[in-house]
């Protein structure tokens, strides 16, 4: 079996280059179903989740050229409607985006159930309210979401009830295209609602406001090929900060945004690491101890739900008591079973979680990763653990993270993989 090896407490020094925003790459790479023609899409992350979703699109007869090592050619000159391949499908969460999609480009979708990470209950009640809203019919049976609307669709006026980033992107897709003004209420102000917007925008669409909690889409008739290269990510960006808080030493973290870094960055500055800002990078070190802090996860702006578990880690170290409260799901503190073998003392009930950390409270252990972001949880507490620590589930790391080993060990972690 695949796994990584970590033999921790080695502080880490040197310099990080940042990918691709996944969770920007994903619905950029569904939205081009909308364009009629060539799309050069750079500094895409080649992930486990993007390498599937373009599997995905080839099966619907999109063409995917590789430019470089992370800039590739999608063409979706001759696609036509047909079923994605359910097993490649229920593999991912992000598949969803094709409901929108070719809602938008066929006026039709047939989609199964997705899969991706168990955080609880992924409820899709309010992707279907605005696909309704904006005339279709929707029909959910035998694990299939049937979506009907030949000549029915136009703009409209969509109300979310609750701040969804997918139920955003989804209609964002299926009303660029549709006839009228759609107007989005409670939108989703995450930088990917934005960079997927300025995407659509460079191929001819008409979106305004998009990182606002309103966004308006003038529905054009047709969008054109675009070169495009996607923003830094900023929860693997995050996640390099932590590891750098917790291992030690000083590590410069390369192309970022500091803007999408700041309700992560204040948290470490609470937590008594340095961090530095500078226009596309961030310098982090740690000399004293980690002290403890509170944390409650929301949608954009505030402190993401994707660094909650590489947070859990670090706190596990921090002199004193933690609190965090999970805002966004249900059902994310799964992984603390893992960070347990190695010693951590974390209470959680329902969406609260409380850390007793302390300077040398882990120790090495064989533990996995539950899911993308547990496992950057677990590559954090193993580098901070005293011994040896072996992570199994390297896919699931790899669906979510460049080269993350390559990476740690560039800047002088003791981290390698077996069983390859
Ligand atoms: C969410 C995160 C995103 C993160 C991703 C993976 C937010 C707002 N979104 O995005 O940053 O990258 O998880 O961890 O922080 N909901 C409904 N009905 C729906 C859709 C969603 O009730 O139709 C609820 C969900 O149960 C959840 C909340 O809305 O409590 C946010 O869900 P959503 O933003 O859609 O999830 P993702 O797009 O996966």
């Amino acid at each position: 079996m695949k796994k990584i090896v970590i033999n921790g407490m080695r502080p880490l020094y040197g310099e990080i280059e940042i990918s691709g925003m996944k969770n920007s790459a994903l619905p950029i790479v569904y939205s081009t179903l909308l364009v009629n023609g060539k799309c050069t899409v750079d500094n895409i992350p080649f992930v486990n989740d993007v390498l599937l979703s373009l599997e995905i699109l080839r099966h619907l007869g999109v063409k995917v050229t590789a430019k470089s090592s992370s800039c590739i050619e999608i063409d979706t000159t001759d696609i036509s409607l047909c079923d994605p391949p359910m097993d490649l499908v229920r593999q991912m969460r992000a598949s969803y985006y094709l409901m929108g999609a070719q809602l938008g480009r066929f006026g039709t979708a047939h989609v199964c159930y997705p899969g991706g990470d168990d955080f609880g209950i992924r409820p899709i009640d309010q992707h279907i309210k605005g696909f309704e809203a904006l005339g279709a019919k929707v029909n959910v049976s035998g694990g299939y979401i049937d979506i009907e609307a030949k000549n029915t669709l136009s703009g409209a006026n969509v109300f979310f009830d609750v701040v969804s980033v997918g139920a955003t992107v989804n209609v964002m897709l299926a009303a660029v295209r549709t006839e009228g003004v759609t107007i989005i209420e409670s939108a989703a102000r995450e930088p990917h609602i934005v960079d997927l917007a300025n995407f659509l925008n460079t191929c001819g669409a008409q979106i305004s406001g998009a990182g606002t909690d309103t966004i308006k889409i003038t529905g054009v008739k047709e969008l054109h090929g675009c070169n495009y290269t996607i923003i830094p990510d900023m929860i693997e960006a995050g996640t390099y900060m932590v590891a750098a808080a917790v291992a030690g030493g000083k590590v410069k973290i390369n192309n970022i945004i500091p803007k999408h870094m700041e309700s992560i960055s204040a948290k470490l500055l609470e937590m008594n690491v340095s961090v530095e800002e500078y226009d596309d990078y961030v310098v982090v070190s740690r000399d004293g101890d980690l002290s403890c802090c509170n944390i409650k996860t929301l949608p954009y702006p505030g402190f993401p739900t994707d660094m909650q578990p590489q947070f859990a880690s670090a706190l596990c170290f921090a002199d004193g008591v933690s609190h965090i409260f999970e805002g966004v799901w249900d059902n994310r503190f799964r992984y603390v079973d893992e960070l347990r073998c190695m010693g951590a003392n974390i209470d959680v009930s329902g969406r609260n979680a409380t850390i007793k950390g302390t300077r040398n409270s882990l120790t090495g252990a064989a533990v996995r990763a539950i899911d993308i972001r547990a496992g950057a949880a677990m590559i954090i507490a193993a580098l901070g653990a005293e011994g040896r620590t072996e992570i199994a589930g390297v896919d699931v790391i790899e669906r979510g993270y460049v080269d993350m080993v390559g990476k740690l060990a560039a800047i002088g972690a003791d981290i390698f993989k077996i069983g390859e």
